[in-house]
């Protein structure tokens, strides 16, 4: 038996207690039009965005948004168009000046700060990345990727060392002198990208970033966006309006509606615990086989053998539990293999008396990791009699997946019959 170990997934930082959040959002609202603060009256504030607009002419941007974003989390914010999400992100940078509520990154309420010291915070704190990469044409790729450093002051050789290296991590070396012009639209965005990583932001904000680009460069640009968050690890807010690209980079999706937020969950639990209707509507072509964990679906073994209780140990164990196979752990807990019944039992009857289980009688298995989705398991299962094992990154067994549990998973959800 080969042993490959499917490792899948590893982007994804766990959204975990380690970090504390580093964008705080509260109650906040953007309401366009004049007086846009009366919306916020007793008289207007709990009706519908439409009936807002049709009694103040006022439009509702964004309303009753609270969230908290923590320090290397890749965070979405997905909804259909106009439903908030631009608004949001030009809120947390002030690119537009919020009608009330707070926004705290890093401890400081950038809702209260003076133009002049909002300035410095951005610069600092925040790389941004739009749609239409907003490039200067007239620049080359070089000079669009040093200009945010050269703004901040920095000396020209210092900017331009800085500049490269970040072309460099983009995969851009080669096309320093170019002008943006004659790129493809999706080496466009990795200069848009590289523009926003010079300054070494804390907090990458990108709103539809690879909406513009062809399906198969923009699934290229999503791997390598995985791959660099992995490597670099900063604070990403990421607007979407496709399902699948959420749930390939995100490790919380926000969902919006009219401006305000309706959900806020892993991208399993949007897929399989959809708050509403519309958030339900979002996720109907999703599969759960792309979004489930084996964490997710994993259960402890019947049988766990030690390695070091020995062979008749085993043997009695699986006996009384009725199993042909089980498997084998190291005093680390990290997982050996599997041992067969039938052969233990042969050894035993040769007469040897072994205190461990022996080497040859422990057959390597294919793992997965905790992070491994469904879809990648369907070949192991398909090629292997037992269950399969599941190891954390340290090779510790932490649980088995059964065939069952597998396509008992992937069947339609409760609720669904009638649709
Ligand atoms: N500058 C503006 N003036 C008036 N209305 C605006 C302005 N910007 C956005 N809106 C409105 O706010 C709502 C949310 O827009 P937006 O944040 O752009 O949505 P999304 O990015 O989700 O498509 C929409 O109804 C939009 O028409
Ligand atoms: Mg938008």
């Amino acid at each position: 038996m080969s042993e490959t170990e499917l490792k899948i997934n590893t982007s994804t930082i766990e959204s975990g207690a380690e970090n504390p959040p580093q964008i705080i959002i509260r109650d906040l609202w953007k309401v366009f039009g004049r007086d846009p603060k009366r919306v916020l009256g007793k008289k207007y504030r709990d009706l519908g965005k439409d009936e807002i607009q049709k009694k103040t002419g006022c439009v509702v941007g964004m309303r009753e948004v609270s969230l908290e974003i923590r320090k290397g989390q890749f965070y979405i914010l997905m909804g259909l168009s106009g439903s908030g999400k631009s608004t949001l992100v030009r809120n947390i940078i002030r690119l537009v000046n919020p009608t009330s509520g707070t926004v705290e990154i890093n401890g400081t309420d950038v809702t209260k700060l003076s133009q002049e010291d909002l300035l410095q915070f951005r610069r600092k704190t925040f790389g941004m990345v739009f749609q239409h990469y907003g490039l200067l044409p007239h620049m080359t790729v070089l000079d669009n990727v040093a200009y945010g450093l050269k703004v901040r002051g920095l000396p020209k050789g210092e900017r331009y060392a800085k500049a490269m290296q970040t072309i460099e991590t983009v995969g851009l070396k080669g096309w320093e002198d170019y002008y943006p012009g004659s790129l493809s639209g999706g080496m466009q965005q990795r200069v848009g990208i590289a523009r926003a990583l010079a300054n070494d932001p804390e907090i990458l904000l990108m709103d539809e970033p690879f909406s513009g680009l062809d399906p198969l460069i923009r699934r290229q640009m999503q791997d390598e966006l995985v791959e660099l968050q992995d490597k670099l690890q900063k604070t990403i807010v990421f607007v979407t309006h496709d399902l699948h690209e959420a749930l390939k980079l995100g490790d919380k999706i926000a969902i919006m509606r009219n401006g305000r937020v309706v959900q806020v969950d892993t991208p399993e639990e949007i897929v399989t615990n959809p708050a509403d209707d519309y958030v339900r509507e979002f996720v109907r072509d999703a599969s759960p086989a792309k979004v489930l964990t084996a964490s997710s679906i994993m259960e402890p073994p019947k049988v766990l053998l030690y390695r070091w209780e020995g062979p008749k140990t085993a043997l009695t164990l699986m006996q009384a539990n009725n199993r042909k196979a089980a498997f084998v752990v190291d005093k680390a807990h990290r997982l050996l293999g599997v041992a067969r019944a039938d052969k233990l039992e042969k050894l035993l009857e040769s007469g040897d008396k072994p205190g461990a289980i022996p080497d040859s009688h422990i057959s390597r298995v294919s793992s997965v990791t905790e992070e491994t989705i469904l879809e990648d398991m369907f070949s192991i299962v398909s090629e292997n009699p037992y269950p399969i094992p599941v190891v954390d990154d340290n090779g510790k067994f932490r649980g088995i997946v059964t065939t069952d549990q597998i396509f008992e998973s992937i069947s339609p959800m409760e609720g669904d019959e009638n649709d």
